[in-house]
């Protein structure tokens, strides 16, 4: 558990906005992902990821929630989407997925969490946490679901402790790691 998280500005984006600061939310993932195993991987190379978060920002539901040091560094962010019931990932699931949860994103009601990161450099001090709360506490979807690479820690282990319960394993292509799917049922 994190001692003591340093003060920051957590601020949403609009697509609009967004897209106006996109070359710094591109600048924080090729600084997390240029480590192993993502390193030389073409699903993870800079360019794949700008064409995945350009079409996110054309998505329904698209928001950014930054996370600003107060010496102005963009320590890290989270985005996502209003999740479309006919994403392959998702249908992929088939009865994998508790009926309720398959009526809510019938209904536009569940928010599919697509990007969390945090710089290495400021890791373990609580940010990712506080970005990913901060998101879905502002989501008018009272359901969340996201998929996390099945060995990639710390972010495995602690979305469970965050509340989330796995529901299965899918692939986003041919490509791409094996991830596991969660959800995070809606607040009591
Ligand atoms: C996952 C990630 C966003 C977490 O960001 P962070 O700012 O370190 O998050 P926090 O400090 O809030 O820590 C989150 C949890 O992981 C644990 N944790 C973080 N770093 C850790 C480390 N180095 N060793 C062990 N545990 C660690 C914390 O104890 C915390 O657990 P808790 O919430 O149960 O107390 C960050 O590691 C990251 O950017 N990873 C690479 C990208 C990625 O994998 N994103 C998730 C895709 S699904």
């Amino acid at each position: 558990m994190p001692t003591h998280t340093p003060h920051l500005t957590l601020r949403r984006h609009t697509p609009e906005a967004s897209k106006d600061i996109a070359d710094d939310l591109i600048a924080v993932y090729a600084e997390v992902y240029n480590t192993p195993p993502y390193a030389g991987d073409p699903f993870f190379a800079v360019p794949t990821y700008i064409n995945r978060l350009h079409a996110a920002f054309g998505m329904p539901g698209y928001e950014t929630v930054t996370a600003h040091l107060d010496d102005g560094t963009l320590a890290g962010y989270v985005h996502g989407v209003t999740l479309d019931p006919e994403r392959a990932w998702w249908a992929s699931l088939g009865d994998a997925r508790p009926v309720e949860v398959v009526k809510a994103a019938e209904r536009g009601e569940v928010f599919w969490l697509r990007e969390l990161m945090v710089l290495p450099q400021h890791g373990n001090q609580g940010i990712g946490r506080r970005l990913h709360d901060e998101m879905v506490t502002g989501r008018t979807e009272p359901w969340t679901t996201l998929t996390c690479i099945i060995d990639n820690e710390p972010a495995r282990s602690a979305y469970p402790r965050w509340g989330y319960e796995v529901i299965g394993r899918i692939k986003h292509a041919p490509e791409s790691p094996e991830y596991d799917a969660m959800i995070l049922r809606p607040a009591a």
